[in-house]
């Protein structure tokens, strides 16, 4: 009696100091999945939900992380998470938006001016409300958002450093009717392709170019078959930590409260890392021998692609939400 009195003593200690979690957390397999590879931005912040997830639980929830699409592109992932086939991913917002409408107001070209603005409205109560929003609309839950760099241009043809440049270029954007129409306000039809297709695509010249951060083009080692780069400040990389809605209602609260701690300390390392690599990454690109250009104009494709704001207000959810993350921007 005296030693269980004793032990009893010092699992409260242990508790208290903060060695071994008092919640109740049921054992668990986390399947996740990812068409980047490991290194990439994705890789970090998904590692870092698993060291959070494993280590607070002591062990009884374990995840596992498939890279490089190996279980499909990440249309392919949404749908594996509405299935609860997986059960977390990350990828861009706009794959996201043929699912959930309502995740295109953080798609909107120029929505962020800078990175910074993106952080404050994913750490803010309108983006936690679009996240209940995208859940009932699509089956799956983002849990938080990360945030890459600039998408900027690349193509294998000539510099672009005026809106007349683009003339004639086959450009990949992701299969976004957003990104289409953006890109049709700068005056060419984009060509819309799967993610996990563009590499070839660019290799065999069936497209001439398409956008992405620094850390993506490093990545995907875009230089072998990419010279000229662009930097348009148009549309952030930006993508949700995605969870299958099906799955998450079934978890208790105590599940439930450690996946939004690992997702907030995940996400917001993830944005600490993207800031710091976007450097190192340009000059990887120049030292491969990418030729980067500034737009002598980019106020011309800043009013083009604005222009098409109205059309997509009734889809993102009305134009008072897209006034409100303007509101949280501008603050
Ligand atoms: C894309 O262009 O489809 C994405 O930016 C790739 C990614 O998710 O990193």
């Amino acid at each position: 009696m005296k030693k269980f009195a004793i032990a009893l003593c010092a699992l409260g200690v242990a508790v208290a100091c903060g060695t071994v979690s008092a919640a109740d957390y049921p054992s668990m397999k986390i399947r996740a999945a990812t068409a980047n590879i490991e290194a990439s931005h994705h890789g970090i912040c998904l590692n870092k939900v698993k060291e959070i997830v494993e280590k607070e639980s002591g062990g009884k929830i374990k995840m596992e992380i498939f890279y490089g699409g190996s279980l499909g592109d990440e249309q392919a992932n949404v749908k594996q998470l509405r299935n609860n086939e997986i059960q977390m991913s990350t990828l861009t917002g706009n794959n996201l938006v043929a699912f959930a409408p309502s995740a295109g107001v953080f798609t909107l070209p120029y929505i962020f001016p800078t990175a910074q603005d993106a952080r404050k409205v994913f750490d803010s109560d309108v983006a936690k409300d679009i996240n209940e929003t995208i859940a009932k609309e699509s089956g799956t839950r983002p849990l938080h958002w990360l945030i890459g760099g600039y998408r900027y241009l690349t193509n294998s043809k000539h510099p672009i450093e005026k809106m007349e440049d683009m003339k004639g270029l086959k450009i990949r954007v992701s299969p976004s009717e957003m990104q289409l129409a953006t890109y049709r306000s700068f005056g060419i039809e984009p060509h819309p392709m799967a993610w996990s297709e563009v590499f070839n695509a660019l290799q065999q010249g069936v497209i001439d170019g398409e956008e992405n951060p620094y850390t993506v083009m490093r990545d995907m080692k875009f230089w072998e078959v990419q010279k000229y780069l662009t930097e348009v400040h148009c549309t952030l990389w930006i993508g949700p930590l995605l969870v299958s809605e099906k799955w998450y209602r079934k978890l208790n609260d105590d599940t439930k409260a450690l996946l939004a701690k690992a997702a907030e300390e995940a996400v917001h390392g993830e944005w600490n890392w993207s800031e710091e690599q976007d450097g190192v990454a340009k000059q990887d690109c120049i030292d491969h021998g990418m030729q980067i250009s500034t737009l002598q104009d980019e106020d011309k494709w800043q009013a083009a692609a604005k222009s098409i704001w109205p059309n997509f207000y009734d889809k993102v959810g009305g134009k008072d939400l897209v006034d409100k993350v303007v509101k949280v921007v501008e603050q």
